[in-house]
């Protein structure tokens, strides 16, 4: 899908992430690591504290500093590494409005800017704790210690990650499902994400981070939907919060319709995961799963339902509803049809206040573009500042590409400090964007370019 040869072999090409520009930096030789890091199913500092409820929102449990050693984008080697990496352990609240922990991690390039904080939200789509960023991103991290894995998302993210350390920004890159990977549920990604910002505004300013920091969100699909829930939240949930934009592509705006979309198709397995990791999020959907999953398939499901992301666990072109005795009418039983329509739906959480820009694929197979031109029209009317792009090329898996670079640059300018010139307004285009301008060179370095030139299939040579 997203691969090529060419893929592979770009990745050759990146030594180093830093700002382009440097002189000659101070070098962190990569912490030696003798054994390979932990799952988080099996890393006891993941553990939440029994006196959870002592700590306010977004307010630090535990930290650590890791290894500054990325892992490559697939398992060819080659040092990828940074100037640091940290990852904090906060409170943050889950969808029945608990106190729960939430992890983040915070990479830090080399000659970095620490004016520039972007809030990376990986695509991670699981429901398996042990697919979460904070152990993937990580050089050591043991893909085949979770049974059957392959590929983790992250592994696919790492392009745009890195274009993005490439600029000198600090890249936060929270775990928004928390703990237990709750997938699809809404309302946790959202505070997740906002309470990720807390900690490491405060915990960044011991190493750093300016007091007068540019933040802003960046997340597609999946990515989209912790960002696209943040964003709604923010108002009421973290007023004191000032967020330069947002960036959100492929947005999961309805996961009712979602589920329905790619049912039967070659991204099934995302339904289950997502009713899985909504599940845990809702003791009834749990409930309602047990009584009406069919006994003889339940172990398939959570097969499923627990695979990383590419992992090749199966679930492509499956029907989700023939697993559950309800069948077609599943999700409009009242329990998930209720649930879904609390934590599956944007659009009634509030008005996003940051400026938001949008980009979408007409053609998007997983998540129909009906659904975001609603909610854009949605906000639109309520005094929302919105850029959208309705790509009229491609699909849900090319737009992560050929969206990503204008993306990105609309990103570099909110934390560059330049203003918006649509504030209070909303535009809508439609664009026909099929490839990668090599222009963008300066902007993203050549290696990106190379990387995401030749996922789309392009041929390799000089820009
Ligand atoms: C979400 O999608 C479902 C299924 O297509 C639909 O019935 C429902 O009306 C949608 N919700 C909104 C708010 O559009
Ligand atoms: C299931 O639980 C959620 C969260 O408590 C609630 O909003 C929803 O109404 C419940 N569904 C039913 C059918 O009781």
């Amino acid at each position: 899908m997203l691969y090529s040869p060419l893929f592979l072999f770009a990745v050759l090409l990146i030594p180093a992430w830093g700002a382009a520009d440097g002189g000659s930096s101070s070098h962190h030789k990569p912490r030696p690591s003798n054994d390979p890091p932990l799952p988080p199913s099996q890393d006891c500092w993941y553990e939440q504290p029994a006196d959870i409820d002592e700590y306010k929102p977004g307010e630090l449990i535990r930290s650590r500093q890791i290894e500054n050693e990325l892992k490559p984008f697939i398992e060819l080697g080659g040092d990828v590494s940074v100037h640091s990496v940290y990852q904090y352990l906060f409170r943050t609240t889950d969808s029945l409005g608990n106190a729960v922990a939430a992890v983040t991690t915070l990479i830090i390039p080399y000659n970095s800017d620490p004016s520039k904080l972007l809030v990376y939200l990986v695509p991670y789509d699981s429901a398996n704790p042990d697919c979460s960023p904070s152990y993937a991103l990580r050089s050591e991290a043991e893909t085949g210690s979770i049974p059957g894995n392959g590929i983790p998302q992250v592994s696919v993210e790492l392009p745009f990650i890195a274009a993005a350390l490439n600029q000198g920004m600090w890249v936060t890159v929270p775990d928004y499902e928390g703990l237990e990977a709750q997938f699809t549920a809404g309302l946790q990604a959202g505070y997740a994400t906002l309470d990720s910002v807390r900690v490491v505004l405060k915990e960044g300013r011991k190493i750093g981070l300016t007091k007068h920091v540019r933040y802003a969100m960046w997340g597609y699909s999946g990515g989209a939907l912790a960002g696209g829930w943040a964003a709604e939240l923010q108002q009421s949930y973290a007023p004191e919060l000032r967020f330069a934009g947002a960036a959100l592509g492929g947005n999961i705006v309805n996961t009712t319709s979602v589920i329905e979309t790619l049912n039967g198709g070659p991204s099934a397995y995302l339904g289950f995961r997502g009713l899985y990791g909504l599940a845990k999020a809702y003791p009834n959907l749990t409930d309602w799963l047990n009584e009406n999953l069919l006994p003889d398939k339940q172990e398939e499901f959570f097969r499923i339902a627990t695979s990383c992301q590419f992992d090749g666990q199966g679930g492509e072109y499956q029907d989700l509803f023939s697993y559950s005795a309800t069948a077609e009418r599943s999700l409009y039983e009242p329990v998930p049809s209720s649930v879904l329509r609390w934590s599956g739906w944007l659009g009634f959480r509030g008005t996003p206040k940051m400026p938001l820009y949008v980009y979408k694929a007409v053609a998007d197979e997983i998540a129909p573009v009906e659904n975001t031109d609603e909610l854009v029209q949605k906000y639109c009317s309520n005094g929302a500042t919105v850029e959208y792009y309705r790509n009229l090329v491609g699909t849900h898996f090319t737009e992560v590409i050929t969206g990503s670079v204008n993306a990105l640059g609309w990103i570099s300018d909110r934390l560059a400090g330049v203003t918006v010139s649509n504030k209070g307004s909303c535009n809508t285009e439609d664009v026909a964007i099929s490839e990668i301008n090599p222009s963008i060179v300066p902007r993203i370095g050549v290696a990106l370019y190379f990387i995401l030139g030749s996922t789309l299939g392009d041929e390799l040579g000089p820009p």
